[in-house]
């Protein structure tokens, strides 16, 4: 499946058909086929880029916070008019079935519209005076430059929802997206342009060596702040070498999400939930379902109910219409998932269904489901990042919560009960940044997300997301006689 002339379009001179020095493949992961090459830049390029942005502050941040939103609705619009292209983009470079990736699409649209709000509503405040004669206010001003590094398995949603309130803020940003799937980025940015974003505003760095690239954002002085989504261990080395500069830093980092299933809980509800927390982008999302604990009151009909649901789910090629999961989205994901698994099952964990990597391509890997899986096995402790569920036994409360906070993560959780005051018991004690409580759909762009322990720092989406691009500046007026 090859690239259509209207999505070429949208890619302009981004894209190449021929390999050259200098540039990389963008591959489709169902058939292994190359969709395109795009220009593969370094650290002089970033530099370059990070004085563009600087270049480009002073006019940017100085512009109303109207006319920055006017831009943004622009940008926005443009995005869902090209709903279709874009996302079957997604689904081209990414895998993800095309039902899904038209909701990537409109969920990073949603963060252009919620932000391009949001710019008018950057306020200060007045504070009582404690001395006569004085006025003291704080007035909220954009920390500057700001670098993003943003993930495949989200490749527009994880830029907008960083890029969108770095722009309302009055910041300018350098992007750069993940190398496997830098087409729906470039997208975006040529949509950007075209809504009238100003030059060095937003740029782009495609690029294989996201170490060197990496490196010229957090040792630039003029980079402010630093937002990064992707794995734990990265974002520590970033978070680190964002010190010297003391830069401001988000960081959106693994999660091992614990799914809690009570014996008094809606159980078509909770197999509901599952299914969509799990299996969503073929289970690769830092709040996917991770630890399936059901009580062991349930423990047996909850498992042959959502085995049925799992064995009637579609893995084919993403651009099929009905296809409900996808490949994988490299060889390093499957190697990570069949690891796992054998090591479940090397330790006693049972297939009920899946288990396997599939016969139609070597990144599709069977929707599973593990019975029998147990603490001391690795899948335990590990995000799975792909279609497995394990199922776990617990027997009381108090052993679920223990359970579920047993992991240095703490991104999301999912628990499911019809009794009030347990839901509201564990949704306090679970030591989670995002709690979905008999919910298994959590993200949106009104709410924060973000995790606490080793899962991350900051929020992003909500208002909260916007004052991560703020800097507070208190002002003390005096000598002002009587007021
Ligand atoms: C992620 O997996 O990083 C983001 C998931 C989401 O926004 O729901």
């Amino acid at each position: 499946m090859q690239l259509s002339s209207a999505q070429k379009a949208l890619l302009g001179d981004y894209i190449h058909a021929d390999a050259a020095p200098g540039r990389f493949a963008v591959l489709n992961p169902a058939d292994g086929s190359t969709l395109c090459y795009v220009q593969n830049q370094g650290a002089a390029e970033t530099t370059a880029a990070i004085a563009a942005a600087d270049a480009a502050f002073a006019g940017w941040s100085g512009l109303t916070a109207k006319a920055r939103s006017i831009i943004l609705k622009k940008w926005n619009e443009l995005v869902l008019a090209h709903l279709e292209d874009m996302a079957m983009l997604v689904t081209l470079e990414q895998g993800r079935p095309i039902k899904e990736t038209r909701g990537e699409v409109t969920y990073g649209a949603s963060f252009i519209e919620w932000f391009a709000e949001e710019a008018k509503r950057a306020y200060g405040r007045t504070i009582p005076a404690t001395l006569p004669g004085k006025h003291l206010q704080t007035i909220k001003q954009p920390v500057g430059v700001c670098a993003a590094i943003t993930p495949w398995n989200f490749p527009i949603s994880m830029i907008t929802r960083k890029v969108s309130p770095a722009l309302a803020a009055g910041c300018t940003v350098v992007i750069k997206p993940s190398e496997e799937t830098p087409l729906s980025a470039l997208a975006l940015l040529t949509l950007a342009r075209q809504a009238g974003m100003p030059d060095g505003v937003i740029s782009m760095i495609t690029s294989t060596t996201a170490k060197e690239v990496g490196e010229a954002m957090t040792s630039d002085p003029r980079v402010k702040k630093l937002s990064f989504t992707g794995s734990t261990p990265v974002g520590k080395l970033l978070y680190a070498a964002c010190a010297p500069t003391m830069k401001k830093v988000s960081m959106e980092l693994g999660g091992n999400a614990p799914f809690l299933v009570f014996d008094d809980a809606n159980i078509d509800d909770a197999i509901e939930g599952v299914l969509a927390s799990k299996y969503r982008n073929s289970g690769q999302t830092c709040v996917c379902a991770n630890r399936i604990l059901v009580q062991a009151g349930i423990y047996d009909r909850f498992t042959a109910a959502l085995v049925e649901r799992v064995k009637a789910m579609k893995l084919e090629p993403g651009w099929q219409e009905d296809s409900q999961l996808g490949p994988l989205i490299n060889q390093k994901a499957i190697d990570k998932v069949v690891h796992l698994v054998d090591d479940a099952v090397a330790h006693g964990a049972k297939v009920a269904t899946g288990g396997h990597v599939d016969g139609q391509g070597p990144l599709f890997y069977q929707a599973s489901v593990l019975t029998n899986v147990t603490e001391d096995m690795e899948i335990f402790s590990t995000e799975i990042f792909g279609p497995v569920a394990p199922l776990f036994k617990f027997d009381s409360e108090d052993e679920a919560i223990r359970m579920a906070n047993d992991t240095p993560f703490g991104l999301a959780a999912y628990a499911y009960t019809r009794d009030i005051g347990r839901a509201m018991r564990v949704a306090s004690k679970l030591q989670y940044g995002m709690v979905g409580m008999n919910d298994g759909v959590i993200s949106t762009e009104v709410t924060p997300f973000g995790g606490i322990k080793e899962s991350g720092i900051g929020r992003e989406g909500a208002v909260e997301g916007l004052e991560e691009y703020l800097s507070v500046k208190y002002i003390s007026y005096g000598g002002l006689g009587a007021i």
